[in-house]
């Protein structure tokens, strides 16, 4: 080990003539450590987001072994803890509700505790923002590792992604096309192991924007969650991050506004998914600096969508591991990055992904042949979101993307519920399908329930899709002509709440419009006379959550978590 820039953090801790510093090394006794284990080594936390309630981080605490060998290896001491997990699939109302609770239980505990580095061990839609939040307001020297996806599913020798076709197979079982037994059956053939959902959804991009953004270790996005590999690269983060707490590098010298441009780049040539918009800006809001939807839109139209994964695409996370993975990605996309950013490997990002090759050049696009001129993702403007929308026209129908149609307004997602398959509900295929209050304070949350469900009445008449405007968010692995993230949200009195029955909406995604066909005065007189729903928490989280959470445009993040001093990146 070289010596420390600065003295070890956790010195504050053990270095005290008063009983407390006897203590802690008598707690560490008691743990079956011998003599003083830190003495001479620096403390690294392995902030852990394992739960069997979160099945894409059940295998977590095999990887936090293995970080813990790379820790001793290099002459640290590692110490591994728990923070609160969100899994996906079984929190209600919503894993975004939670957000920001996980990322403060990651601030303060490590924070709290004599810990000179971390590295955070998530994979789970939510839980890789929420520890970037976390270690970002920390500021002491982290390093992510995700879990990794899951292998590919596999139903009848047809190859699946969770969850872009278990929605596709529900849509398809909904219009009466496959039976309950094969829905039944492939219950285990998309989901088949510990790991992420292996398209390029919320976790999958959060993984690979981590990489771009030079929090991770190259390669660490696309290694298959069961994968030897993967055990690999974690003892190699555990031996990298003793180096980082030597050379004193933190969150704050990695997350830079370079490095956030790299990463929306990274965003935009993936075909990631519309939550990562809200998650980068909740992050970037916790280092002090500023990312405008403006600034996403500018970057979309000047970055080529490149990568050919579901949803957008064809090929699954496991493929895009054996075709070189996010370095290769980088490497194609380098003329566009900022090479000189820093990155937790102690190297620049141009170091880290010089040598990277693709070796699918379907899968990896070039520059010159992308699947698309502009990026994944677009962010729209209008009288029914004047703070903007979002839209991922890659996953949408080309003939949707300009269109004028007749609105059919739920009031909420209940309402949605009760009434989408009424066969006597006055709808067409060219109708607009509108949601409100479910966003950050009407969901509360803003949960995923942007990727409305299509009329059953057209579904059998091979409707399979049409566009639906929420101010709710969506699943990464969704699919169709769906504008979420209208903001400000109904709740919060956004044009939203103004629509009824039959108003015209006009989509328009190569001029970024989103507009309400109604004239503006009476938009407002409508909004005047809209009463605002209750809130639905009196107590305890869900009340602060209310008093405190921002809009979509600024990350979701509450007001009292974000850096003070903002400039613009
Ligand atoms: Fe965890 Fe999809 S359910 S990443």
């Amino acid at each position: 080990m070289t010596t420390p820039k600065t003295p070890y953090r956790s010195r504050a801790w053990f270095d005290t003539p008063e009983l407390y510093g006897w203590l802690r090394q008598a707690a560490f006794r008691a743990e079956g450590f011998g003599e003083p284990a830190y003495e001479g080594r620096p403390v690294i936390g392995i902030c852990n987001s394992w739960s069997e309630l979160t099945h894409c981080n059940a295998h977590l605490r095999q990887l936090a072994e293995a970080v813990k060998r790379g820790v001793w290896q290099a002459g640290g001491f590692p110490l591994e803890f728990p923070v609160m997990s969100l899994g996906e699939y079984n929190m209600r109302p919503t894993t975004m509700l939670y957000r920001n609770l996980m990322s403060m239980d990651v601030e303060e505990s490590i924070t709290a505790n004599p810990l000179d580095g971390v590295v955070l061990l998530g994979g789970c839609d939510k839980t890789t923002p929420a520890l970037l939040m976390g270690a970002a307001s920390a500021d002491v020297p982290a390093i992510l590792v995700t879990g990794g996806p899951q292998l590919k599913g596999n139903w009848r020798g047809e190859e699946l992604g969770s969850c872009t076709d278990c929605r596709r197979y529900h849509q398809e079982l909904r219009a009466e096309r496959i039976t309950e037994a094969d829905w039944a059956e492939l219950q285990s053939c998309i989901v088949r192991s510990p790991g992420h959902c292996m398209v390029m959804g919320t976790a999958s991009t959060m993984a690979a924007i981590s990489e771009a953004l030079g929090m991770a270790l190259p390669g660490n996005a696309a290694i298959p969650a069961v994968d030897s590999r993967r055990q690999q690269l974690s003892e190699a983060a555990g031996r990298q991050i003793v180096r980082l707490v030597e050379q004193g590098l933190r969150p704050s010298d990695v997350m830079t506004p370079a490095a956030f441009e790299n990463a929306i780049r990274t965003l935009h040539a993936v075909g990631g998914s519309t939550n990562a918009i809200v998650h980068l800006a909740a992050i970037a809001g916790r280092v002090g600096i500023a990312l405008p939807l403006s600034r996403f839109d500018e970057l979309s139209r000047s970055t080529p969508f490149i990568l050919n994964l579901k949803p957008s695409g064809e090929f699954l996370m496991e493929d895009f591991y054996y075709a070189g993975g996010v370095p290769a990605l980088l490497n194609v996309l380098a003329p566009l990055l900022d090479l000189e950013a820093k990155t937790v490997t102690g190297d620049s990002l141009g170091a880290n992904i010089a040598e990277a090759q693709s070796h699918n050049p379907a899968l990896i696009r070039s520059l010159d042949e992308p699947l698309d001129a502009e990026g994944g993702l677009a962010v729209l403007d209008g009288s029914l979101a004047p703070d903007g929308a979002i839209i991922k026209p890659t996953a949408a129908s080309p003939g949707l993307l300009r269109h004028r149609g007749r609105a059919v307004v739920f009031e909420d997602h209940d309402d949605m519920d009760r009434r989408i398959d009424d066969p006597d509900l006055d709808v067409r295929p060219d109708d607009v399908l509108v949601m409100r209050n479910a966003g950050p304070l009407g969901g509360p949350g803003m949960p995923e329930w942007g990727f409305l469900p299509l009329p059953k009445k057209l579904l059998r008449q091979g409707v399979r899709d049409m566009v639906r405007i929420s101010d709710a968010r969506m699943s990464g692995t969704a699919f169709g002509t769906v504008v979420v993230h209208a903001t400000p949200e109904s709740a919060a009195g956004g044009p939203l709440a103004a629509v009824r029955n039959g108003d015209v909406i006009e989509l328009n995604v190569p001029e970024r419009r989103l507009d309400l066909l109604v004239e503006p005065a009476e938009i407002a007189r409508r909004l005047a006379a809209e009463a605002r729903p209750p809130a639905p928490y009196r107590r305890g989280y869900g009340w602060l959550f209310a008093q405190h959470i921002l809009q979509a445009d600024k990350g979701c993040d509450f007001d009292f978590l974000r850096a003070e001093a903002l400039h613009s990146a």
